[in-house]
């Protein structure tokens, strides 16, 4: 697990085995860091893999794992699911809530602990009112499903934690994270804005409030990477961080995007302010149900935020979006390793 150029930090990543995960261990890594993620799989496509689940106490690791964890753990990145807008308040709230209350109950008991980052979601924000910034979390708001309360509980544990003497944990925010998967294959569809992906491709319409002329906050898996690296050395400290694509693609443009290597061009039909009426018609002709909710602008979310990012900011890869297309043209993965 060792990284090209030893920077002494030792990161374990929660949920490294995933999507986001996986790109987090690789640019670790990429900076010299060791690396050890835990999952329930155990698995990691870099680094050293351990099984754990973070609904169990000490994430239920085996004695000597524990002992390894304890003596060498500097950093953590806590960027483990579930991660589907259709998750019930069951799974949503036994692993953003309960899980996350565990996972910080064990970080206080790592001594060498410096620094730690909480992989929060944009979404987090639910429904909310007015201009967001950093500061915000609770604003009134309502969600629009137990993924995004779940993702606000977490946010919310996360905060309430950063007391003097407990190790920091940062906060930084993604919205919709895309590209192609770093642990290879062919991207998830079933979760979040690419589950809209196999629908457009296959040249069904989708129904979208101002024609998807708005910004949905998206980036690429390497740069939202390199935001977690740079906040676990910067250090970030108990601050939070939001970071997208400075470009700024709006929905529609990524659903171009997505579509231009398949010689597709997306439907998408400008469905007004979607009222109950045009949302339940909406659902009827075609927008995809992960959609529905997300057809008109999310929140207003000030663009100033990006620069509370120590630069230099990562560039995000090019054409990142069409990467995605492309990606999808191969054969669906039975399951991830
Ligand atoms: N992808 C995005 O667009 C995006 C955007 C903003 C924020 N985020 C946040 O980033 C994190 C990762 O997202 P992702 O897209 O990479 O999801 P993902 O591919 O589904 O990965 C989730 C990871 O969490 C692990 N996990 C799930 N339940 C666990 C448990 N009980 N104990 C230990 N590990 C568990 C999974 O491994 P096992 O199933 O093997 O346990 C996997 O490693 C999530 O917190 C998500 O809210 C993602």
């Amino acid at each position: 697990m060792n990284g090209s150029r030893d920077t002494g930090m030792n990161v374990l990543v929660v949920g490294g085995s995933g999507y986001l995960g996986a790109g987090i261990t690789q640019a670790c890594l990429r900076a010299g860091a060791r690396v050890r993620v835990v999952s329930r799989r155990g698995t990691a496509a870099a680094g050293e893999g351990v099984r754990g689940d973070v609904r169990r106490p000490r994430l239920g690791l085996p004695a000597d794992v524990l002992a390894r964890v304890r003596a060498e753990t500097t950093h953590a990145v806590l960027c483990f699911g579930p991660v589907s807008w259709a998750t019930g308040p069951g799974e949503a709230l036994e692993t953003h809530d309960a899980g996350m209350r565990t996972v910080l109950a064990f970080l206080r008991e790592l001594p060498a602990l410096e620094q730690a980052v909480h992989v929060s979601s944009l979404l987090a924000l639910g429904r909310a009112k007015g201009r967001v910034t950093n500061r915000e979390l609770y604003t009134g708001q309502r969600f629009r499903n137990w993924y995004e309360y779940g993702k606000y509980r977490a946010e919310r544990l996360v905060r309430d934690a950063m007391s003097a003497g407990a190790p920091p944990i940062g906060v930084v925010r993604f919205g919709p994270v895309l590209g192609p998967d770093p642990r290879g294959g062919r991207p998830d569809t079933e979760h979040g804005l690419p589950a809209a992906f196999p629908h457009l491709l296959a040249g069904y319409p989708v129904h979208l409030g101002r024609r998807g002329d708005f910004p949905c906050w998206v980036t690429d898996v390497h740069s939202a990477a390199e935001v977690v690296v740079t906040a676990l050395r910067a250090p970030i400290g108990r601050r939070t961080w939001t970071w997208f694509d400075p470009a700024l693609p709006t929905l529609r443009e990524v659903f171009i995007e997505v579509c231009r290597p398949w010689g597709t061009v997306p439907k998408i039909v400008d469905a007004g302010p979607l009222g109950r009426l045009t949302r339940l018609l909406g659902e009827r002709v075609g927008t995809v149900p992960e959609l529905v909710d997300y057809a008109e602008p999310w929140f207003d979310l000030d663009p100033a935020v990006l620069r509370e990012i120590p630069e230099p900011w990562p560039t995000p890869e090019p054409d990142y979006l069409g990467a995605t297309g492309r990606a999808l043209l191969a054969p669906p993965t039975v399951e991830r390793g």
